[in-house]
């Protein structure tokens, strides 16, 4: 793994791996480079430090994609692991997954099934590809298990629940009562503002697209503070896009249980990441997501997710009234982590 996501991902398997006595060679791409989208995740998360670090640094797909694959092979040779484990949808997935298969090193692949059905998505590639090339798809949702049947791939995959419901719960509860630093630090009234990520590249790559979004931020009636990835601070700069007026506060991204805390002190969530649209609903936060389609369903039949693209839309989704409370369970039990293991631990080569 290499990106943000993927290290909340592999704090619950780091540790369940631990408890089971599995020898689990930790190995980070540098896909994720700056402190706050890599470092804090292992220190905040208690995750042991990269075994290996290849350095791979950003660029384009194919220059990012492709050093991350040549770096890897002599990595697996070295280990001879019994499963290489890929996680989520980034460019460091399909990397691993592709070494992986070449060098016929059993493969599974965690958070399997996803499907948001936009081919101009990165991540829509790195899962189908991932998933395509897996011996063991271990999915999150029963309709991602669904997607994995339609595709003549129900043998060999295995629905064990979501592991970001694992950390999210404890983080959650570890950070209860507590007043959120972001609150402190921005004098902000604790339910009267907006937490905002946008990251995606159909969102931040064309400008039009990226005014058009920090417009529709900036005229909302309550403050919205953007825990601006680098991306969207480097392709505002370049194309000139003023992010911080009107209601539009940016802010740099937020440790994790920094975000947790925001988010339960905020009035909703406004984003493009498919994490924080899920965490939002587990938080029972309402969300609004920036994007034509969710790979996470659930959240929108349920009532706790919105999606918008236009301002109007944006706006007629934050000012909608409250969703109808629910106990709905679709991500599992926060054991996922546990049961991803003891799979890996039954089905390896003896
Ligand atoms: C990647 C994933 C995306 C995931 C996101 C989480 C792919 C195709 N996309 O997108 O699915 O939701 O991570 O954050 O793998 N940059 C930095 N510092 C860093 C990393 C990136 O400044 O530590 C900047 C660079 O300008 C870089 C740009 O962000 O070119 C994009 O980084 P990249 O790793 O290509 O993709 P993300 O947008 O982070």
């Amino acid at each position: 793994m290499g990106a943000r996501p993927q290290f909340v991902k592999l704090a619950p398997i780091a540790k369940a791996a631990a408890a089971a006595g599995v020898e689990h060679v930790i190995v980070h791409t540098g896909q994720h480079y700056d402190p706050m989208l890599s470092d804090v995740f292992f220190e905040d998360l208690g995750i042991p430090a990269p075994d290996v670090h290849l350095g791979v640094g950003s660029g384009s797909h194919g220059v990012q994609t492709g050093a991350m694959l040549g770096a890897l092979d002599a990595v697996f040779d070295e280990h001879d692991p019994d499963w290489v484990l890929v996680y989520g949808d980034t460019n460091s997935t399909l990397a691993a997954a592709v070494s992986a298969v070449k060098l016929h090193y059993p493969l599974a692949h965690l958070e399997a099934g996803l499907r948001s059905f936009n081919r101009r998505m990165p991540e829509e590639h790195n899962r189908v590809l991932t998933d395509h090339a897996a011996d063991l798809c271990l999915a999150p949702t029963a309709v991602a298990m669904g997607h994995l049947a339609n595709e003549g791939l129900a043998g060999r995959s295995l629905h064990v629940g979501d592991v970001m419901t694992d950390v999210l719960l404890q983080v959650r509860d570890a950070v209860a009562g507590a007043e959120s630093d972001l609150v402190a630090e921005l004098g902000l009234a604790p339910g009267d503002f907006h937490v905002a990520t946008i990251h995606r590249a159909e969102n931040t790559d064309d400008p039009t697209r990226l005014a058009e979004i920090a417009a529709a931020l900036s005229s909302l009636e309550h403050p919205v503070v953007l825990l601006a990835h680098p991306r969207v601070v480097a392709k505002a700069a370049t194309h000139g896009i003023e992010l911080t007026r009107g209601s539009l506060v940016v802010h740099a991204p937020l440790a994790y249980p920094d975000l947790i805390a925001a988010v339960l002190s905020s009035r909703s969530v406004i984003t493009d990441s498919g994490g924080l649209q899920k965490e939002a609903f587990l938080l029972r936060v309402p969300c609004t997501t920036v994007r034509p389609e969710t790979e996470w369903v659930e959240t929108v039949e349920l009532g706790w997710n919105v999606l918008a693209n236009t301002s109007s839309e944006i706006a007629a989704a934050v000012g909608r009234p409250a969703p109808q409370p629910t106990d709905a369970t679709p991500y599992g039990d926060g054991r996922a982590a546990e049961r991803v293991i003891e799979t890996l631990l039954a089905r390896a080569r003896a």
